[in-house]
């Protein structure tokens, strides 16, 4: 979910509207907000689906000068206009929006609202309806209700709440989901991330979790969990307005696939200079030191971390371990002596991730953040950042933000292996084999029409399709299932190659489509033998690899690379695939269905 607020702006619909605009990657179930009018007639809009519906409500009176607003990723209750956000109390003074989840919600519903009447499904608005029974029961001052609303509360939560009697100020708290304060000029904002506020200002104030305020026109009043006044520095983020618009594209997901010849250069630029890596010394001494390096991440990144783990196993010779944020948080393994982690996260908010983070650091344990947002909660909270150097990635389904994740992963790992002076008996010319990559994915995105009229030769009446590869190559057949799935509705799967006989075969029919990946040289002839025992049964092949090989079907040939790299331009026409499939569906290629970019509860 996202969250957008501001006070002391006579536009604020409209900041709030254009804010969760730019918010809407985090969920677009639905949508609302609450503005307060000076005159006191206050404007309270919510609708189902995108904010272009939200926005098709707003009349010209909803106008004011303060006012919070919310674009939903559904977790408690359906995605209805009842249980879009804001939420408010039975008497409608409070109104409250809200990211996260509230665990103990129905506890303190029994305890203390018997006697209200709830309109929604939700956790959240169990917490405004707590506001105002303290109000009126215990007679507290709205902010005293508000911290003890807090107190009470189990779970994470970003809040902003607006007392309709106490007009002009935003009550806020965080805890786990990611809240930040806009300083404005004669006004101040809050969002859960920077980029929704930019075009009002680039300045900005961090809330740590446990902190709680009350944000004002000319001021902001933080204090922690112990009640005493925080100060802090504000921090300046630049952002290229460019970066996150469209230009000529019709999707960000096109956009985004077709910029990574153009990432992967500025990768390599940003971390070589005069033909030597430039990561901090302090960095790589201590993952030296480590003897087991583990790498946490979820959806795409947790594949971009398969492709990690076999790069820093080869070049740095150090055992690594892959694992998945929302298993790793609560099943710790058994750590080895001096363990070392890397959190890959395209945004740098996922929870499961920053639950996991979270623990890791009680433990005192060294902490890296391969992320694309500077500043991101999990960027601040690790020891150390490398940055993906990406530009802003818009579109629900990851494409650059993986490829950016393979390559400063091999970037690392090359350094590390340096750094531990070690002598390759294969060494890895890092530098040119990323430039011959970009070259290899431009080639692969300048021939679209291939892969759009293989969509259209297997794709377009097909409901299941199976990827297949060994090594890397297994690695990316997990990712591109992913792509398939979240952005066509296709039913798609990806096995090591030699698995699928052991099982899934079974599902073989005439003519499903199974692309085979042949990333490597001392597998090849497996995979081959794979490919020959699914087409024996029905399945229409399709293959992708470096070389073209003598069976019937189609092929997908790109550029000859270091076969440790070549996940970074196998990938490419998978996602190309996903994005045709989709298109051919008449899906919502950038915003599919139930899907959140970022996803900030557990
Ligand atoms: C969501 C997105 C995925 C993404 C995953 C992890 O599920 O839809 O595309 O891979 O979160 O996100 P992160 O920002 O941590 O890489």
């Amino acid at each position: 979910c996202g969250i957008v607020g501001v006070v002391g702006n006579a536009q604020a619909t409209e900041i709030l509207l254009t804010g969760l605009e730019k918010l809407e990657y985090r969920g677009y179930d639905s949508a609302g907000i609450y503005v307060q009018a000076n005159q006191g007639v206050d404007h309270l809009r919510k609708s189902v689906g995108k904010i272009a519906n939200l926005r098709q409500q707003i009349t010209a009176e909803d106008q004011g000068t303060c006012g919070i607003g919310h674009t939903r990723w559904a977790t408690h209750g359906k995605a209805t206009q009842a249980n879009a956000h804001p939420h408010y109390s039975q008497d409608r003074r409070f109104y409250l929006v809200h990211n996260g989840v509230l665990t103990n919600y129905t506890q303190l519903r029994q305890k203390y609202l018997k006697q209200v009447n709830f309109v929604s499904d939700t956790d959240t608005e169990v917490a405004v309806q707590l506001v105002a029974y303290l109000v009126d029961q215990e007679h507290l001052t709205t902010f005293a209700a508000f911290k003890k609303m807090v107190q009470l509360v189990e779970g994470s939560y970003a809040f902003a709440l607006i007392d309709q009697q106490n007009p002009n100020r935003i009550f806020i708290a965080k805890n786990k989901s990611p809240l930040l304060v806009g300083l404005g000029k004669d006004c101040n904002l809050i969002s859960s991330d920077a980029m929704a506020l930019l075009d009002q200002t680039q300045e900005f104030l961090e809330i740590k979790d446990g902190e709680i305020g009350i944000i004002k026109a000319q001021k902001v009043q933080l204090q922690d969990v112990q009640g005493q006044e925080v100060t802090r520095e504000s921090y300046q983020v630049k952002m290229d307005p460019q970066a996150i618009s469209k230009g000529t594209y019709d999707s960000y997901m096109l956009k985004e696939i077709d910029e990574q010849p153009a990432v992967l250069r500025r990768i390599v630029q940003k971390y070589f200079s005069d033909d030597r890596i430039q990561i901090d010394s302090e960095l790589l001494h201590e993952l030296a030191q480590a003897d087991r390096i583990y790498i946490v991440a979820a959806g795409t990144s947790y594949h971009a971390g398969l492709v990690g783990k076999n790069l820093l196993e080869q070049l740095a010779q150090i055992p690594v371990e892959v694992e998945l944020a929302s298993e790793f948080g609560y099943h710790l393994p058994q750590l080895s002596k001096h363990p070392f982690f890397i959190f890959l996260s395209q945004s740098g908010e996922t929870a499961d991730s920053r639950q996991a983070l979270v623990q890791i650091k009680d433990l005192h344990y060294p902490i890296l953040t391969l992320t694309n947002v500077p500043n991101s909660t999990l960027a601040r909270e690790a020891d150390y950042t490398l940055l993906l150097h990406a530009g802003p990635e818009i579109a629900v389904a990851s494409t650059k933000a993986y490829t950016a994740q393979i390559a400063v992963q091999v970037i690392l790992a090359q350094a590390l292996s340096q750094e531990k002076e070690l002598t390759p008996s294969k060494p890895l010319a890092v530098q040119q084999q990323l430039g011959l990559a970009a070259n290899a994915m431009q080639s692969l995105v300048d021939a679209k029409e291939e892969i759009q009229a293989l969509v259209q030769k297997y794709f377009s009446k097909q409901e299941t399709v199976f990827f297949i590869g060994r090594g890397n190559g297994y690695a990316v057949a997990l990712e591109a299932a992913l792509k398939l799935k979240e952005v066509s509705y296709i039913h798609a799967e990806g096995f090591a190659a030699g698995e699928l006989k052991h099982g899934t075969i079974a599902l073989i029919e005439e003519q499903t489509p199974v692309v085979a990946f042949i990333l490597e040289g001392q597998t090849a002839a497996h995979t081959r033998g794979n490919i020959r025992e699914v087409v024996s049964r029905g399945a229409q092949a399709i293959v992708v690899s470096q070389r073209q090989f003598s069976q019937k079907g189609d092929q997908i040939i790109f550029a000859n690379l270091d076969e440790r790299i070549n996940a970074l331009a196998a990938i490419v026409p998978m996602q190309l695939l996903a994005y045709y499939a989709a298109l051919e569906r008449g899906n919502d290629v950038d915003q599919p269905r139930n899907l959140a970019k970022s996803v900030t509860v557990e």
